[in-house]
């Protein structure tokens, strides 16, 4: 089973409009609405988009948030951006407000609408709109680490060569997953890493590799982005766009999205099964007492920001 695929996009700035371009070059949905506060970021967005809409017959044109609240898919990428140096968490206070507006503006929405939370600090957001939205907890997810799972892939394939810019291994034979936070917390679940069936860990070049750095090079390469440009936003348009050709086309893809987790009683990103109506199963990955530990301390640190919302 499929489904339609009117998609909203909340929030007209650089995330919002990469998304859209991304989704217009993927010529899977029939209509986008862009929703903003500020109807000349709408209209401008609009006219340039337009400009490439020979690409495809997606219909781009600014949107309200009560229509909205009826389309198919919504991505909320509205919100105070991180500036250099600051976390994500830092953001929650700003952006938990404009979470609140725009989910009361939208409502009451569509009973099957799915809620794709990409603002930050996105695990703490996604549990806000889990509980504000009164959508099924399916249909209400974030973008949580796929952008850091394939910023790690990347990197893996790029190991695995025999020279660093050849790649050895094609990325999407490589099955490794960044879980957790979608922020500093995050780990890299090494144990369960694989290519072709062997553990990644077996790999006489993973096993060379200093760990803790290539953590530390994932973790922070968005604070690289933002110091060297001001903003990220090709990547998490990238990941947004497959994400919704995903659920519009029920491919049923395991990706690593932010949900809560019974375990952990958090939300945050584990393996998923993506489909037409949202999260259809979590995958109970296995993990190392060590990556569970940290896991432990990343969820109690995220809960007890959650608890004063
Ligand atoms: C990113 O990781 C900032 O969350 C954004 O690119």
């Amino acid at each position: 089973m499929g489904r339609g695929s009117r998609v909203a996009i909340i929030g007209a700035g650089s995330v919002g409009s990469s998304i859209a371009f991304a989704l217009l070059l993927q010529k899977i949905s029939s209509e986008i609405l862009l929703v903003d506060v500020v109807p000349e970021a709408v209209e401008g967005q609009v006219l340039d988009l337009s400009d490439a809409n020979f690409i495809s017959s997606t219909q781009v044109r600014g949107g309200t948030f009560q229509e909205a609240g009826q389309c198919d898919i919504v991505v909320i990428t509205a919100g105070a951006k991180q500036k250099s140096g600051e976390t994500r968490v830092e953001l929650i206070e700003r952006n938990y407000k404009i979470l609140n507006n725009v989910i009361g503006s939208m409502k009451p929405f569509n009973p099957n609408l799915i809620l794709l939370i990409v603002a930050n600090p996105v695990d703490i957001l996604t549990r806000i709109a889990q509980k504000l939205s009164g959508l099924p907890e399916r249909q209400v997810f974030g973008s949580g680490t796929f952008l850091d799972s394939s910023r790690l892939r990347l990197k893996l394939a790029s190991v695995l060569g025999v020279i660093i810019w050849i790649f050895g291994i094609a990325e999407n034979a490589i099955h490794s997953y960044v879980l957790g936070e979608h922020g500093d917390s995050q780990i890299i679940a090494w144990s369960s890493a694989h290519a072709g069936g062997k553990p990644l860990l077996d790999f006489p070049e993973i096993q060379k590799l200093d760990k803790e750095s290539v953590a530390k090079e994932i973790a922070s390469k968005a604070y690289k982005i933002i110091e060297l440009k001001g903003a990220t936003y090709f990547g998490i348009a990238g990941c947004v766009s497959m994400l919704i050709h995903c659920i519009v086309l029920n491919q049923r893809h395991i990706r690593p999205l932010s949900t809560y987790i019974k375990e952990y009683d958090c939300v945050f990103s584990m393996p998923v099964v993506l489909g037409s109506n949202g999260i259809e199963r979590i995958i109970d990955i296995s993990l190392s007492e060590e990556e569970k530990n940290k896991l432990r301390r990343s969820a109690s640190a995220l809960k007890s920001i959650c608890a004063k919302y």
